[in-house]
C-alpha cells in the first residue's frame, strides 16, 4: 500500500473540541490516466476532492481492533480531478477516539490522541509517468465548521465559522496496523420521510418518522446567518405522549447547527443516531417538517431472506426483526444503536447470527468482524465481551465468548464455506483450552463468569439483590450454563477440526468426559426453562423426550408463558417443536400479551425491544436505565420461522441439499419463506384451504420433503402438495 510511505499528520496545537480539516492544494498540468486515493485516520473521516465527497463510505474507516487493524480505503478519483485541485480530509473522533460509556468504568486510552490523517494520492499520467502526493508537512490544517462531534454526542456545526489554515505537523504514530479495507462499506441505504408533525402535551414540536431506525436526519432549508437548528432524537414517547430520552443514558444524541445565509442542506457527517422521533428544539423561522428526512445507514449487505404471513401482526414482527438487523449491522454487530453502548457484544452477536445470515448475505460483514475477534482474543484464550474490545474489559465468559465457535460454525452452515472454519479453528481451540485453566471442576466449567440467562423472567424478586447488574439475570445456574456452552464449543471444534482434516481424538475424549460430568451433575436438576432448553439443544441429556415433556408442562403450567432470557429464548421454540410440541412453540410466538413476541407489536413497536415489556401495558417503562427499543437478540426467533414453521433446513452445509419439513399451525392461515442460498432460491409456503393444507415448495437442489409423516426425495424444481 502506497499509504505506508506517507506520514501521519495533525494540527500542531489542537486544544479545542473542533474537528480539524486537513488540506492539500495541487495542480495537474498534464492529462491524468488514473488517480487513486488511499486514506485513513484515527477517528472517522470524510474526504473531499474539489468540494465533492470522495466515495460513499459513511463513517470510514469503520470500527476495527484499531491498535492491531486499521482499515485503509482506496478510492478511484480519476474523474474528480481538474487542473487545480484541493483535497480535504476532515477527521472527527469516531470510534477510535470515542469516549467510553461511563458505566464501563474505563477510559479509552486513545481518547486524548490528536486527530490524525494519513493519505496517499497516486497519479498515473497519460505519458506513463507517475506522481504521488503523500500526507506530509506540505499539507495545511484548519479547524472546520464541525465544532463538536462524537458517536454518542451527535454533532455541533457552525456554518458561519471562517476557516484559517496553518501548516500541518507530522507526528510519530504507528503504521504497522494499516490493512486494506475488509468489511462492506457503511452507506446510506434508504430515505424515510416524516409521517406526522405535532405538539406534545408539554408543547414540544415532534416529528414522527413512523419507523425506529439507525442513521441521521438530513435537512434542506432557507435561513439567515446565525439562525439555529437544534434537534434531539428519541425512540419512543412516554405515557403522556411527551418526548422521552432517558433510555439513551449518557448519549446526548443531538444535532446543533448554526446556519449560514441562504439555502443550505446538511446531514451529520461523523455520527449516527437510533431514533423514530425528532424534537425540534430550536429552528429558523422558515423551518417546517418538510425540510427534514431521515437517512438509514447500515453496512452494505444483499437481502437474502423474506417472510410473509396472512397475519398482519406477525408480518410487523418480521419487519421489526429486519429493521433491527439493519439498525445494528453498522460496520459491526451491535447490541443496540442508540444509548451509550452500541458495542459489539459477543453474546448478542452469536444469538442473532443465524437469523442474520438468513435475512442478508453477511459473509463479508462477519469475515471482518471475526478477524477483529481473533485480534482481540487474549493470549491466554479469553475472548472479550465486546469486539472490537474496550481496554480493561473483561472476558465475555460463558455464552458470550462462545461467539468464537458458534458464529463461524453457523456461517459454515448457511454458506458452506470452509474458510470460516479454517480462519477460526486456532481461535476456537485457544478458547476451549482457556476454560480448564479457570474452571473449579475438572471437565465442567464451574466458578465461571457469565452474564447468565440475561433478562430471564424466572428470578425471584430477592434473587441476586447485591447489584443491579446481577438482578437482571434469571434463575438458571451459571455453572450449568457455562458448562453447556463449553460442551457445545468443544463439539464445534470436533466437527470443524474433522472437516479440516485435523486430529480431534483428544477433543472427542474431552467431549465425552464433559458430557458425562454434565449429566451426572446437572442431569437431575434441570429446573428452569432455560436449563432444560440448553440441555436439549446441546444434546446433554440422556432422556431428551422426558426433559422436553417437562419443559412443555412447565410452560403450560405458568399460562403458556416463556420465562427464558437471552440464552434460552433463541433455542426454546426449536426444542419444543423438535420434541413434538410445535403447538406450544406457536402459542409462544403468537402470544399478544407480555411476555411474548407480539406484545411489543401490539404496543406499536417497529423494531425488536430489549425487554418484552420495554413499555408496560399501562404505558410506563420497564426502566430508564436499560431499555433499548432496537435490540435484535429476541429477533432470533426468525430462524425458527424459516427453519421450522416453514421448515427450510440445510441437509448439507450451505444448503447444497435441503430438507423441508414445515410445521403449519391453523391459527395462521398462510406463511411463506423465501431464502436465497448460494445454490439458488428456496421457497416454502403453506396455506390452509378450508379442507386441508396446500404446500408450495421450490428447491434449487435435491430436497427431502417431510410432510405429514411422509418423506419424499425430489430433484430441483417446483412442487405442490396437499394434505
Ligand atoms: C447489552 C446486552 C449485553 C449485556 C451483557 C447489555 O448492556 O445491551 O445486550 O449482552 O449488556 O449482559
Amino acid at each position: 500500500m502506497m499509504i505506508r510511505k506517507a506520514s501521519w499528520i495533525k494540527m500542531k496545537n489542537a486544544a479545542s473540541t473542533v474537528v480539524p480539516v486537513f488540506r492539500r492544494r495541487f495542480a495537474c498540468e498534464k492529462p491524468v490516466r488514473s488517480a487513486t486515493l488511499e486514506v485513513t485516520c484515527d477517528g472517522v473521516y470524510e474526504a473531499q476532492l474539489n468540494g465533492k465527497r470522495v466515495g460513499e463510505f459513511i463513517l470510514a474507516p469503520g470500527w476495527t481492533e484499531y491498535r492491531k487493524r486499521l482499515q485503509v480505503q482506496r478510492y478511484d478519483v480519476t474523474d474528480m480531478l481538474t487542473g487545480s485541485n484541493t483535497l480535504e480530509i476532515t477527521v472527527a473522533n469516531g470510534w477510535f477516539r470515542r469516549t467510553n460509556a461511563p458505566w464501563t468504568g474505563t477510559r479509552n486510552p486513545d481518547e486524548f490522541l490528536p486527530a490524525m490523517a494519513i493519505a496517499a494520492l497516486h497519479l498515473i499520467l497519460e505519458d506513463g509517468t507517475e506522481e504521488t502526493i503523500l500526507t506530509d508537512e506540505n499539507w495545511e490544517v484548519s479547524e472546520s465548521t464541525v465544532t463538536l462531534s462524537g458517536i454518542f454526542i451527535g454533532e455541533d456545526v457552525d456554518m458561519t465559522r471562517q476557516l484559517s489554515y496553518e501548516p500541518a505537523a507530522i507526528c510519530d504514530f504507528p503504521k504497522s496496523m494499516l490493512i486494506p479495507q475488509e468489511g462492506p462499506e457503511v452507506r446510506e441505504q434508504e430515505t424515510v420521510w416524516p409521517r406526522a408533525s405535532f405538539r406534545t402535551p408539554k408543547g414540544e414540536w415532534v416529528i414522527d418518522f413512523g419507523q425506529n431506525l439507525t442513521g441521521y436526519m438530513a435537512f434542506d432549508l432557507e435561513a439567515h446567518a446565525r439562525e439555529r437548528l437544534s434537534i434531539s432524537t428519541a425512540e419512543v414517547l412516554d405515557r403522556e405522549g411527551n418526548f422521552y430520552t432517558a433510555n439513551y443514558r449518557s448519549a446526548r444524541s443531538q444535532l446543533h447547527y448554526v446556519c449560514r445565509e441562504g439555502r443550505q442542506a446538511y446531514k451529520p457527517r461523523f455520527t449516527f443516531f437510533g431514533f423514530r422521533y425528532l424534537r425540534i428544539d430550536e429552528a429558523p423561522a422558515g423551518f417546517t417538517a418538510e425540510c427534514l428526512r431521515a437517512v438509514v445507514l447500515h453496512s452494505e449487505m444483499k437481502r437474502t431472506g423474506w417472510l410473509e404471513s396472512s397475519d398482519p401482526m406477525l408480518n410487523q414482527l418480521f419487519s421489526n426483526i429486519l429493521w433491527s438487523q439493519k439498525g445494528n449491522y453498522l460496520d459491526i454487530p451491535t447490541d443496540c444503536p442508540q444509548r451509550d453502548e452500541r458495542y459489539g457484544w459477543t453474546g448478542d452477536g452469536q444469538i442473532f447470527c443465524r437469523t442474520a445470515s438468513y435475512q442478508y448475505d453477511v459473509r463479508q460483514f462477519f469475515r471482518k468482524w471475526l478477524a477483529d475477534l481473533r485480534a482481540a482474543q487474549h493470549e491466554n484464550g479469553w475472548v472479550p465481551e465486546v469486539v472490537p474490545s474496550l481496554t480493561a474489559y473483561k472476558p465475555g465468559g460463558g455464552a458470550w465468548s462462545d461467539a468464537v465457535t458458534i458464529i463461524p460454525w453457523q456461517l459454515y452452515q448457511t454458506y458452506g464455506e470452509l474458510s470460516f472454519l479454517s480462519d477460526m479453528i486456532g481461535a476456537m481451540e485457544k478458547w476451549i483450552a482457556y476454560i480448564p485453566a479457570v474452571s473449579t471442576t475438572k471437565d465442567l466449567w464451574t466458578g465461571c463468569w457469565t452474564y447468565g440467562d440475561w433478562l430471564a423472567l424466572d428470578a425471584p424478586e430477592d434473587y441476586h439483590p447485591a447489584t443491579i447488574e446481577l438482578s437482571k439475570r434469571g434463575y438458571s445456574d451459571d455453572d450449568l450454563i457455562c458448562s453447556a456452552f463449553y460442551a457445545n464449543s468443544v463439539d464445534i471444534v470436533i466437527r470443524a477440526g474433522g472437516l479440516l482434516g485435523r486430529d480431534v481424538s483428544g477433543y472427542r475424549a474431552l467431549y465425552r468426559r464433559i458430557r458425562d460430568a454434565f449429566t451426572e451433575r446437572f442431569g437431575g436438576r434441570l429446573n428452569t426453562q432455560t436449563e432444560k432448553v440448553l440441555a436439549l439443544h446441546f444434546n446433554l441429556t440422556d432422556h431428551p423426550q422426558e426433559v422436553a415433556d417437562a419443559l412443555n408442562e412447565q410452560i403450560l403450567a405458568c399460562g403458556t408463558q416463556l420465562q427464558t432470557g437471552l440464552l434460552g429464548t433463541p433455542y426454546l421454540l426449536h426444542e419444543l417443536s423438535r420434541y413434538g410440541y410445535a403447538e406450544t412453540a406457536w402459542s409462544l410466538l403468537l402470544r399478544r400479551e407480555y411476555p411474548g413476541w407480539l406484545y411489543s407489536v401490539s404496543k406499536g413497536a417497529t423494531t425488536v425491544w430489549e425487554h418484552w415489556d420495554g413499555i408496560k401495558p399501562d404505558g410506563t417503562f420497564w426502566s430508564d436505565d436499560m431499555n433499548s427499543y432496537n435490540h435484535y437478540a429476541y429477533g432470533s426467533v426468525a430462524d425458527w420461522v424459516f427453519g421450522v414453521a416453514c421448515g427450510i433446513q440445510p441437509a448439507e452445509p450451505g444448503f447444497a441439499r435441503v430438507r423441508i419439513a414445515p410445521h403449519p399451525d391453523a391459527r395462521v392461515n398462510s406463511l411463506c419463506a423465501v431464502l436465497d442460498t448460494v445454490h439458488g432460491r428456496i421457497r416454502s409456503c403453506w396455506r390452509y384451504t378450508g379442507d386441508g393444507i396446500r404446500y408450495e415448495i421450490d428447491t434449487p437442489v435435491r430436497a427431502e420433503i417431510a410432510l405429514g409423516g411422509t418423506v419424499r426425495t425430489v430433484e430441483k424444481g417446483s412442487y405442490l402438495f396437499g394434505e
